[in-house]
């Protein structure tokens, strides 16, 4: 991992980190990987479970990144990257973008996007982001993308829950 260290935790007041993903792991979320590329157009990836829509007009979604996460640099270089909402049986892609491989991207079939950011092919969607506005809070940078392009298609989505991935499910009408 590279870029900033994390600032020491002993001058904040708050929950252990023990509870604080105990707190937090309760929050059923929705996987997705982020992508970019380098200023020397290498693809660079992570999965990220914090990510939010943020504003309708103008387009915003925020995506939270350790500030330690190998990727940022990239993202901040470029200020273009896309979100990938992975579908139900796409574990084993954040399994990949969540490791520390130096090839993450070997042998995943990838699009180019329109902002020239790699797309992985066949998830539950994607958009595609400039640069809005990087906010930085405790050891995360919140980055506030622009969607500049989008797409779906019909599945069911991945999702992360106490550490256990599972696939959503629709409660029955009625
Ligand atoms: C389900 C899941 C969700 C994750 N969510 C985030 C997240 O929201 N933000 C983050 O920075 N890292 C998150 N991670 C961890 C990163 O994917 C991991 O640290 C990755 O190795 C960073 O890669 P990089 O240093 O190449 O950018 C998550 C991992 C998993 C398995």
């Amino acid at each position: 991992m590279t870029g900033a260290s994390a600032p020491n935790s002993t001058q904040f007041k708050g929950l252990t980190a023990a509870a604080f993903r105990r707190v937090m792991g309760s929050l059923p979320v929705g996987v997705t990987v982020v992508t970019a590329r380098d200023p020397n157009g290498a693809p660079k990836g992570l999965t990220v479970s914090a990510c939010s829509s943020v504003s309708m007009d103008p387009p915003l979604l925020l995506v939270c990144i350790d500030r330690r996460s190998s990727s940022l640099e990239a993202i901040k270089a470029t200020r273009r990257f896309a979100v990938n909402i992975l579908r139900a049986g796409q574990e084993a892609l954040a399994a990949r973008f969540a490791s520390r491989s130096e090839d993450k991207f070997g042998g995943v079939p990838c699009l180019r996007g329109r902002l020239d950011v790699p797309l992985l092919e066949g998830t539950l969607a994607y958009a595609e982001c400039e640069l809005f506005r990087t906010i930085d809070a405790g050891d995360h940078t919140i980055l506030i993308g622009l969607i500049i392009h989008g797409d779906t298609r019909d599945a069911v989505p991945l999702t992360y829950f106490r550490r256990q991935y599972g696939a959503w499910a629709a409660t029955p009408p009625g």
